[in-house]
């Protein structure tokens, strides 16, 4: 195999085919105001960042800073007053509801801070709701939940229910059934947040791993300093805007 071959299909390389082709997101001014008149909340204020593909990149800052109003507008759950969000090459503005819809449940991954487990159903029914509503035949569901279920360490508890499970135990079932789709992108909403420095370690290394065997892009809000240790870039926010790009030191 020649050198440039190699490097032009090596994982997360940049392919040459326009500016934005390596990228899974690309974020371009984008604006959110929560209320109006008296009341509005400028809650992002023009906010440009990309996320290139197979990375996982954290987005940190304090509370009220605007992450949970990122990450809702980058899934598609919420539309920006102002600004651009390209996914997978897709414009999102472009897309009426049917289409978000399906955009959401084929292509987006979510894990949340609580989990958001549904509580009466078994791990292995919780990781297989998402595949039920893509109507994915049931052997062919079954066994993807199998193999979800050892991805993440869980092979032994698929019987079990929520409460009958730790909270890195629950994390690990939602970023089970954040993958069922084979998403192109998880995002994840302060998914330690909830749980001690241990299991929330155990969690990252988790995300990290699954980011790298998966081929999935991850963008996650975060304050915890060892998940941003592992993510390829941070990119902090201080009230509704980027304040500091850079790329984290990896080896
Ligand atoms: N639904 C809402 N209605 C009004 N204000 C909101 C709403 N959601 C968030 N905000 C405000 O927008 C700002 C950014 O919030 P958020 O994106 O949740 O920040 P973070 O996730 O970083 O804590 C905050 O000032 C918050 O109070
Ligand atoms: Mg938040």
């Amino acid at each position: 195999m020649s050198e440039q071959f190699a490097d032009r299909t090596g994982a997360g390389t940049a392919v040459d085919e326009g500016p934005d082709a390596g990228d899974m997101v690309v974020v371009e001014d984008l604006r959110r105001t929560y209320g109006s008149g008296d009341t509005a909340v400028p809650a992002l204020r023009g906010v440009s960042f990309s996320v290139p593909r197979g990375e996982l990149v954290a987005l940190k800052g304090r509370s009220g800073s605007g992450k949970t109003t990122i990450l809702n507008l980058v899934g598609g759950l919420d539309s920006p007053d102002g600004g651009r969000i390209v996914l997978d090459g897709t414009d999102l503005a472009g897309l009426g509801d049917d289409a978000l819809l399906a955009l959401r449940r084929d292509r987006i991954g979510f894990v949340f801070q609580s989990f958001g487990l549904i509580p009466i159903l078994t791990a292995a029914e919780n990781v297989g709701v998402p595949m039920r509503l893509r109507k994915v035949p049931p052997r062919e569901r079954e066994e993807r939940v199998e193999l979800l279920l050892s991805l993440v360490g869980l092979a032994d508890h698929a019987a079990q229910r929520p409460g009958e499970m730790s909270g890195g135990q629950q994390q690990r079932v939602a970023i089970a059934r954040a993958l069922a789709n084979r998403p192109v992108l998880l995002i994840a909403d302060e998914p330690t947040g909830q749980l001690d420095a241990d299991t929330g370690l155990a969690v990252m290394e988790l995300l990290r791993a699954v980011v790298r065997s998966e081929g999935v892009t991850a963008l996650v809000a975060t304050h915890d300093a060892q998940l941003l240790a592992l993510a390829d870039r941070v990119l902090e926010l201080r009230d509704g805007r980027i304040v500091d790009a850079r790329e984290a030191d990896t080896p």
